[in-house]
């Protein structure tokens, strides 16, 4: 066993007759992934008389894992293909390229471009998973006006809220800066607020989508960009917003079935902004509406804080004051 993990090179299991706590750990050798659980034996004297330890082979389990992952991202570009044909075609045919169109006829065309969309917003949020969880997520920064993506998003969202009776309104500031920012990311992010605003809210309800520059307290040049996505939908209670950020999680509520979704979309929401340094959060009150902020640096972040200390981020809000 020593020879083992000598071999190993884990160096605070190499030396295992000292071991005084518990202990696991997954390490490589020889080509496959071998799981150590190791425990002292304690004499009452409270000398150390050896240890137990098990060694579990999870080559397997490891290779189905990573098998797992490749097949979602492969399927999903493979996904995405196809439909951006269905996209490019629809979209000739409902412009009228091909010829003048009957209502009935426009209004079809016009219900397989909706849905081949949300399939292709789908598609993004299962690579982006995969990236993140592959940890190969790069962003491409790119000098981008946020208000155009926020109008572009909205706008590609038009049949679906004329369809659900629901108002919606853009606020802009006026001469907003660039955003060094991906903008496919910023778009993604946007696609996936502005959907969960729309199937969250009852017709008659309304969705605002903002852009405005956000300054230190002390004056100077805007340091970031705000979206904020505000809807009159059911809201979230305060028990269930932490949740909400989780992969798969769908909080309990009556639009739920009719609503449909993965669960997906929050979690990419957050790993995409975090992934530029920025900052995504939420206030809601159930019955009131719900509105989803993302500060985003206006210039590319030369380091990134860590983002696995919870309140690392408060300090950016409270910074510039919100
Ligand atoms: N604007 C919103 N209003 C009310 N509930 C929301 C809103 N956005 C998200 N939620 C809740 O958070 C859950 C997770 O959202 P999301 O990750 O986008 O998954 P999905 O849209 O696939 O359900 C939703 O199922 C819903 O319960
Ligand atoms: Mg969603």
């Amino acid at each position: 066993v020593q020879a083992i993990l000598t071999q190993a090179t884990l160096p605070d299991v190499s030396d295992m007759a000292r071991l005084t706590s518990p202990l696991e750990a997954l390490f490589e050798l020889e080509g496959k992934h071998v799981v150590v659980s190791a425990a002292p034996i304690r004499l009452p004297s409270g000398e150390t008389a050896g240890f137990v330890a098990l060694f579990r082979d999870v080559t397997r389990e490891v290779q189905a894992e990573s098998a797992k992952r490749e097949f979602i991202a492969t399927i999903s570009h493979e996904l995405r293909t196809p439909l951006t044909a269905i996209l490019g075609y629809s979209e000739a045919l409902y412009g009228g390229m091909v010829g003048p169109l009957m209502p009935t006829q426009s209004t079809f065309v016009r219900i397989i471009h909706d849905n081949a969309r949300r399939l292709v917003a789908i598609a993004n949020n299962l690579i982006a998973m995969a990236e993140a969880e592959q940890g190969r997520l790069r962003l491409n920064y790119i000098p981008t006006d946020p208000a155009l993506i926020a109008a572009e998003v909205v706008e590609s969202f038009i049949p679906r809220m004329k369809e659900r009776q629901l108002e919606w309104r853009l606020e802009m500031e006026d001469d907003l800066p660039l955003a060094e920012v991906d903008p496919i990311r910023i778009r993604q992010v946007l696609t996936n607020l502005v959907s969960n605003a729309v199937k969250f809210t009852y017709p008659g309800g309304r969705i605002t989508v903002g852009v405005a520059t956000v300054r230190e307290p002390g004056g100077g040049p805007p340091q970031y960009v705000r979206i904020w996505v505000q809807d009159t939908g059911i809201g979230i209670p305060l028990e269930e917003q932490p949740c909400i950020w989780e992969r798969f999680y769908r909080s309990e509520n009556p639009l739920r079935a009719e609503a449909g979704g993965l669960g997906l979309g929050l979690s990419i929401v957050r790993t995409l902004v975090e992934a530029h340094g920025g900052r995504v959060w939420l206030d809601s009150a159930p019955g009131k509406g719900s509105t989803f902020t993302i500060l985003l640096p206006l210039r590319r972040p030369t380091s990134l804080l860590p983002h696995t200390d919870e309140d690392v981020y408060p300090t950016i809000e409270q910074a510039i004051g919100l």
